[in-house]
């Protein structure tokens, strides 16, 4: 279990030097809102990812930040400056698509050098800057092939090179990696962020993967409904949600309603259903305060445990224990996933050492973490 004083290991963004800024950014197209009232400051040199469900305002809020599609409010400052009126192509931006949109009949040092061509970069330095990218993107090799002899991450990496060429200040991505297999996705995105490291420059990408999203980036903006819900490094959106969409979104949670039976000054006790149970008061969000309260507690499937309710000794910390019967459970080699019914809702519980015990049925007992639990205000 996380010990209160765990940090995550490494911070990585160069706080206070801002790069990119979205202030009170507006985009309406008609009567829909996608992009509401956004707020937001990207370091200089970090990865962000902009994460939501479909339809939230990533890739408006993307092409605003290019120049694609014009602002119906609010400014984009780049290095402090205005984009107001500045055209795409003379914006420090270069922004690499999901359809990797290579030119099929040109080999992949044409479609690398294509870029500097149209902007009449001299042929001695383009010659020069497409082999030092290719070189450095590992793609010397393949100069010569068209895209139609490189598997999908081949042509994905040739996709950045080509934007990298252009050696943009900011360098935009929407979903580059959704074209690809599951397992290619992981090990492109470990080399994409390496690359996004070694050149230190400041990226925004655009996914609705959360788990890319947080193996990926210094910072995660979160949106729904082009509204920002959240903004902050993985570790804080996985362990701190600001509220109920946030810790839907990140991480497999069940949420379970309850009734606030006590406040102390350290611990709230809670009734589900005909079951108590007591948890720390750190637990709770800002805008629970009374008893008798509905609320609504989130729960991460890593934070239980769970065992046969024949082993479980009720002397044993029974506020943290809850008891319920198993529905369902799916085995996924590192871990069980149990769908455990308590009080006719649904509690998530995966157990990391299956081996132990085997598949567990019939009654159980639940023995919830401290850390794992949020407490939020009732919906509906
Ligand atoms: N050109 C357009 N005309 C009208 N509505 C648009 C246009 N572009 C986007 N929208 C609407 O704006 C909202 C935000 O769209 P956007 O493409 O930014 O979402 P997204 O977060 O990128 O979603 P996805 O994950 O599906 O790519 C949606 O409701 C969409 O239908
Ligand atoms: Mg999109």
């Amino acid at each position: 279990m996380l010990q209160e004083t765990a940090q995550p290991l490494a911070e990585t963004t160069t706080e206070g030097n801002a790069h990119v800024e979205l202030t009170r950014l507006v985009k309406h197209f008609e009567e829909v809102v996608a992009v509401d009232n956004l707020d937001l400051t990207i370091e200089r040199g970090s990865f962000t990812c902009l994460l939501g469900p479909s339809g939230c305002g990533k890739t408006t809020t993307l092409r605003m930040i290019s120049g694609f599609v014009e602002p119906t409010g609010g400014d984009i400052l780049i290095s402090g400056r205005s984009q107001r009126g500045v055209p795409p192509h003379k914006r420090k931006t270069s922004i690499v698509f999901q359809e990797y949109a290579l030119f099929p009949h040109m080999t992949v040092r044409q479609n690398v050098g294509y870029g500097l061509k149209v902007h009449h970069t001299p042929k001695a330095e383009r010659t020069e800057r497409v082999d030092r990218i290719l070189e450095f993107m590992g793609l010397t090799s393949m100069a010569n092939r068209l895209p139609s002899m490189l598997s999908g991450g081949q042509q994905q990496r040739v996709a950045l090179a080509r934007s990298l060429v252009m050696e943009p200040e900011v360098l935009l991505m929407d979903e580059p990696l959704s074209n690809l297999d599951a397992k290619l996705r992981v090990r492109v995105r470990t080399e994409l962020k390496e690359i996004q490291r070694r050149l230190g420059i400041t990226t925004i990408y655009v996914t609705h993967d959360q788990e890319e999203a947080l193996a990926m980036s210094d910072r995660i903006a979160v949106m729904d409904e082009g509204v920002l819900q959240q903004y902050g490094t993985p570790w804080e959106l996985y362990f701190n949600p600001n509220n109920r969409f946030v810790a839907d979104f990140i991480g497999a949670n069940a949420f379970v309603d309850v009734r606030i039976e006590e406040l102390t000054d350290s611990t709230v006790g809670l009734a589900i259903g005909s079951q108590s149970i007591e948890l720390p008061r750190a637990s709770i969000t800002a805008d629970i305060e009374n008893t008798g309260q509905a609320a609504s507690l989130s729960l991460r499937p890593e934070g239980i445990g769970i065992r046969p309710a024949a082993e479980h000794d009720d002397t044993a910390d029974e506020r943290r224990t809850l008891h319920g019967t198993v529905r369902m459970y799916q085995f996924l080699g590192a871990y069980v996933r149990y769908w455990v019914a308590v009080e006719e809702q649904e509690i998530i519980v995966d157990d990391h050492n299956p081996k132990r015990r085997g598949i567990l049925s019939g009654k159980v007992a639940l023995h919830l973490g401290e850390w794992e639990a949020q407490l939020f205000p009732a919906t509906g």
